[in-house]
């Protein structure tokens, strides 16, 4: 068997790098581990995740929000073993997905794990044992990203879970105590809290949401507060006692001192991610690593080795699905002789809570680091007839153009549908647009994206509506 590309990995970006290849002419294979293609992504990540966001968002509103719109249905009743149907069904279906593209676009898929031999040379291992060498001109390594894990502490994935564990509870734990108040923390924690759990957030650093502008963080912060999530900031989980029926949570301070016990029925340990090359056999081949345990790639996505490549999670920048897709498209079309490229300035990032929290560019606090002169447009939801309306009124847009060039550095959004608005700014951004290009630009009326125009009429301070 002898391959153009054999991709390592069929998360979003090994399934999208073998379709781009494949369409580009070349020979192509998969090699996954797993039962079924799409990573983490499809399996256990962004897909289950929304399943549950989207259930859970729309039972709290027929707990809550319906009757203020004259929608009597009585109290909501939660059928917890329903909903995960619901959210497996929808894994399903794009798992599937996946599945039907290889075949339409005549990719071999190898199931077992794949370990790079040299370039060239990748060994599939079934889970038989069974052995088999697949020859190849050039490999894509795209085997993802495993969860961090918290020194001390075991992960059992029942009492105490990774977001693998915490999108299948069978049960809504009385008390949910999470470490990390980042995006998984706050996302599934916004699960179980609207499901009926008690949700605590221990968080080592002083914020929410580190990374992301400093007032989208005390903003979604003080939501978070309202819809009953607790936070206890600059703190550390430093064991569990788990003898007993309910866990017992060691928090100290994060820069030390006297340490408290909490209860809790279930914790989510949400503390980031790492790169996954288990067993990839990367010493033996010669593939550099950094000290974060990335593969180290060039601009072109080459490792060390010619004909190795590697992108997504396994590699540097944001662990987010459409960057490793953005770089499989890339790879593929770099190896067909074309330009691909990714512009990294221009990555969104979304998180999927109520409201939505969406970004892309710079934050502030990156512009005055860097000494960038900037002019500030914000606009309040308050202000948007539609969100009015809808009863949607939480958050706001912001947007940071150059105090010399008007260019957009970066755009910042919370609201309901943040995550749909911020592709307009995405797009504006990719075309350099000024902050008038945008405000300029007709939108339609009655809509929250009138948010986004206002916004940017703001950086000039001339905002109709506020
Ligand atoms: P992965 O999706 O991790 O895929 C790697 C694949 O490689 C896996 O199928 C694995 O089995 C396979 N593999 C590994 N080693 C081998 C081997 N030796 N041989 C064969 N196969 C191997 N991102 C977003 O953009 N939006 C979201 O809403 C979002 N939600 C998330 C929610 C959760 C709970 C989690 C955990 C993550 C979420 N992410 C989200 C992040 C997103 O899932 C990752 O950024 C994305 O999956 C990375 O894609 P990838 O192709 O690099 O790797
Ligand atoms: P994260 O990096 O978003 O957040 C981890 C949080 O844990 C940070 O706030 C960090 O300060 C804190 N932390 C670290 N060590 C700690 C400790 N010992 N005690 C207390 N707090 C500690 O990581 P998370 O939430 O695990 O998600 C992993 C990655 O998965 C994300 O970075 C993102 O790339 C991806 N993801 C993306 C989603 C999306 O795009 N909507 C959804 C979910 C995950």
């Amino acid at each position: 068997m002898s391959y153009d590309l054999v991709v390592i990995g069929t998360g979003p970006g090994g399934y999208v790098c073998a379709i781009r290849a494949a369409q580009l002419g070349m020979k192509v294979a998969v090699v996954e581990k797993d039962q079924t293609f799409g990573g983490t992504c499809l399996n256990v990540g962004c897909i289950p995740s929304k399943a549950l966001l989207h259930a859970s968002h729309l039972f709290e509103e027929a707990g809550h929000g319906f009757e203020g719109m004259g929608i009597k249905v009585g109290k909501p009743k939660l059928d917890l073993a329903t909903m995960q149907k619901f959210k497996d069904e929808g894994v399903d279906g794009n798992v599937k997905g996946v599945a039907f593209l290889f075949k339409k676009n005549k990719i071999d898929a190898f199931i077992g794990a794949g370990r790079v031999v040299a370039a060239g040379k990748v060994e599939v291992t079934g889970a038989d044992g069974k052995a088999q060498m697949v020859e190849t001109k050039s490999i894509v390594i795209a085997t993802g990203s495993a969860v961090a894990q918290l020194k001390g502490i075991t992960i059992d994935e029942q009492r105490v879970v990774s977001s693998t564990g915490a999108l299948t509870l069978d049960k809504v734990p009385g008390k949910l105590l999470v470490v990390g108040a980042g995006v998984i923390g706050l996302e599934l924690g916004s699960v179980w809290r609207r499901l009926g759990a008690q949700v605590t957030v221990v968080e080592f650093l002083d914020r929410v949401l580190p990374g992301m502008d400093n007032e989208v963080g005390r903003q979604s912060q003080r939501l978070f507060e309202k819809q009953g999530i607790t936070f206890k900031l600059k703190a550390k989980v430093t064991g569990i006692d788990s003898s007993g029926k309910t866990l017992k949570v060691s928090v100290e301070p994060a820069d030390g001192g006297a340490a408290e016990s909490m209860e809790a029925d279930v914790v989510l340990v949400a503390i980031g991610r790492v790169p996954y090359t288990k067993g990839l056999g990367l010493e033996g081949a010669g593939v550099a690593l950094d000290n974060r345990g990335r593969i180290v790639t060039d601009a072109h996505f080459a490792t060390n080795v010619p004909g190795i490549y590697a992108i997504g999670d396994v590699i540097t920048g944001p662990m987010l699905a459409h960057k490793a897709e953005d770089e499989g498209v890339a790879v593929a079309e770099l190896l067909a002789g074309q330009a691909g490229h990714v512009n990294y300035d221009v990555i969104p990032n979304v998180i999927y809570t109520f409201p939505e929290i969406a970004s892309v560019g710079k934050s502030e606090e990156e512009l005055k680091a860097a000494g960038v002169a900037y002019n500030a447009g914000k606009f309040p939801f308050t202000a948007n007839g539609r969100a009015k309306v809808n009863r949607t009124t939480d958050g706001f847009v912001k947007i940071l153009a150059d105090a010399k060039t008007d260019r957009v550095l970066g755009v910042h959004i919370v609201g309901a549908d943040a995550g749909t608005m911020i592709a307009e700014a995405a797009i504006a951004m990719e075309m350099a647009a000024s902050a008038e290009d945008m405000a300029r630009t007709c939108h339609a009326h009655p809509t929250l994206s009138e948010a986004v125009k206002e916004a940017a009429f703001a950086v000039a301070k001339r905002a109709i509506h506020m």
